[in-house]
């Protein structure tokens, strides 16, 4: 693995502003994302600003095909923006390297994406010691085992896959997301498999990380139930943040809502 972010030149010299906020984690400003297929540009984010500072909790909810997987995918450095930056501390996500963005990703960030991504040839135990792995920690395996004894799949350590129902599939992906203790949780439709019954102890421990561990979280959700729970809603429309609500617990988030205005108008 390289060295870290933070030590190239480069990537110094292309970091944007001091973050306004105080312990501000995530800053997106201006982020524009076009695909060119062909003769015609389709582009789906437009002006996207948000910030995430430590602790902050932050739901962002919006019609489908209106850019929120796009959005979340440039916030962790999973593609680039066509215009705007993504930082990370201050540290611009497009001056690193793709090995210096994974690197940054496995010590600060848990993702779930939307169709979980699990590798089909690991074992539910081996697709959650993969981050704690790739950190060189051991005894990954009873924390991998403790965490998805934590998301009811205690009995399916040895299960691939293929062997999982969907919410189970879900779940291992959520364990996979938050084994090392991120300081920033990304995920995307983290219930949209998941019935009443199961979800209410997921969200119950998805903010239980926010509120005793102060691992920020952004949800991309369908979940109106969910969405309640966070302190701040982002709607996205066509590409374009049209609404931030809720209340900011305190008057440092408060101020990264301030910092994060709804969209212009086209
Ligand atoms: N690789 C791609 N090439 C071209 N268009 C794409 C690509 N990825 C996404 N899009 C388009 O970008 C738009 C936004 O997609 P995105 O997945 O971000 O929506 P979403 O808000 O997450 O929707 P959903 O709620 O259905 O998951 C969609 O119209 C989609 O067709
Ligand atoms: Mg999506």
């Amino acid at each position: 693995m390289t060295s870290a972010p933070s030590d190239t030149s480069t990537a110094a010299a292309a970091s944007i502003d001091r973050p306004a906020v105080k312990d501000s984690l995530l800053q997106v400003r201006g982020l524009v994302k076009t695909y060119f297929n062909g003769e015609r540009d389709l582009t789906v984010l437009r002006d996207v600003d948000l910030d995430v500072a430590a602790g902050d909790s932050c739901a962002i909810v919006g019609p489908s095909g209106s850019g929120k997987t796009t959005l979340l995918g440039l916030c962790a450095g999973l593609d680039d923006p066509t215009a705007g930056t993504v930082a990370w501390r201050g540290q611009v996500l497009a001056a690193l390297s793709q090995d210096q963005r994974a690197a940054l990703r496995n010590r600060h960030m848990g993702f779930v994406f939307q169709n979980f991504q699990l590798l089909p040839t690991l074992t539910a135990l081996e697709n959650v010691m993969i981050p704690l792995e790739l950190r060189g920690e051991r005894n990954g395996r009873g924390r991998a085992a403790e965490i998805l004894e934590v998301v009811g799949l205690g009995e399916r350590l040895g299960h691939y896959p293929a062997q999982l129902s969907g919410g189970e599939q879900q779940r291992v992906a959520l364990a996979r997301a938050f084994v090392h203790r991120p300081g920033l949780l990304l995920a995307d439709e983290p219930t949209g498999n998941l019935d009443a019954e199961t979800s209410d102890p997921i969200v119950d421990m998805l903010f239980g990380l926010n509120r005793e561990h102060g691992t920020a979280l952004v949800l991309v959700t369908h979940d109106h139930a969910l969405a309640s729970r966070a302190a701040r809603v982002i709607t996205m429309r066509g590409g374009r943040v049209v609404g931030v609500s809720g209340g900011p617990a305190d008057a440092d988030t408060a101020a990264a809502a301030l910092a994060s205005p709804v969209a212009r108008e086209a």
